[in-house]
């Protein structure tokens, strides 16, 4: 399936609870492959992708959850950075515009939580390395390469999740997907079909973005 380039960038919105339909595995491995012809910096290429599905991603989000139960803090690979004191200005749009506002203020946060802690019941992830020992800018580079995957993966009629709280519990991803020492797990992108039907999916929790003048000057 091809869609026009408007379509496959409008229909990009994160899904929280997918279907239990596979994704055909030829079909990941050709996204992923056309994904390497992003841009990186002097073409550094840093990122390595791991992707999970059946078994193995089962057992992992059966381990994930029972952390999850017994309370042990989240403690992703990014933590240092993540950490840190963020600047007022995405601090201040995290809490007016951010992912889990409109749950928040139609009182459902539990639909967020939810999907969160259950993986958002994706089948198939692809969990995102780069090298321990990398500057900001392949952070940069793998945000890139990202967003071909994830425009790949929509225009091939799938539905994506990128969420950090795939990552919260790095040690279990290292262990089911065999991540060697030296790799950072950056992030996890879910692939599947959006359950059409799931409350969490609904439109009206897609959050708003910031008035254009507030992120764009045109300087000559
Ligand atoms: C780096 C990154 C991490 C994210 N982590 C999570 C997450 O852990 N849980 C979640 O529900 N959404 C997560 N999201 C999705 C964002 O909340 C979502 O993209 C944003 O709120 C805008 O919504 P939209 O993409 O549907 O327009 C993440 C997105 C990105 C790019």
């Amino acid at each position: 399936m091809i869609m026009e380039f408007d379509e496959v960038y409008s229909q990009e919105r994160v899904t929280r609870k997918f279907t239990n339909r596979k994704v055909n595995e030829k079909l990941l491995a050709d996204i992923i492959e056309r994904a390497q012809q992003s841009p990186s910096l002097l073409n550094s290429q840093p990122w390595k992708v791991y992707l999970l599905a059946g078994d193995a991603l089962a057992n992992l989000r059966k381990e994930v959850m029972q952390q999850i139960k017994d309370k042990v803090e989240p403690h992703e690979d990014f933590v240092k950075m993540l950490s840190l004191n963020w600047d007022p200005y995405p601090s201040q749009n995290m809490a007016a515009v951010g992912a889990s506002q409109p749950y928040f203020f139609h009182n459902k946060m539990d639909l967020f939580t939810e999907s969160n802690n259950t993986m958002f019941n994706a089948q198939d992830v692809a969990f995102l390395t780069i090298p321990e020992a990398s500057p900001a800018w392949s952070v940069y580079d793998l945000g890139v390469f990202s967003q071909s995957i994830m425009l790949l993966a929509i225009n091939e009629g799938l539905a994506v999740m990128p969420a950090h709280s795939m990552v919260s519990y790095p040690e279990l991803v290292r262990k089911y997907a065999d991540i060697p020492n030296g790799e950072i797990i950056g992030m996890a992108i879910g692939l599947g079909y959006k359950d059409k039907a799931a409350e969490v999916n609904d439109p009206k929790y897609v959050p708003a973005r910031l008035p254009f003048k507030k992120i764009y000057k045109f300087i000559k």
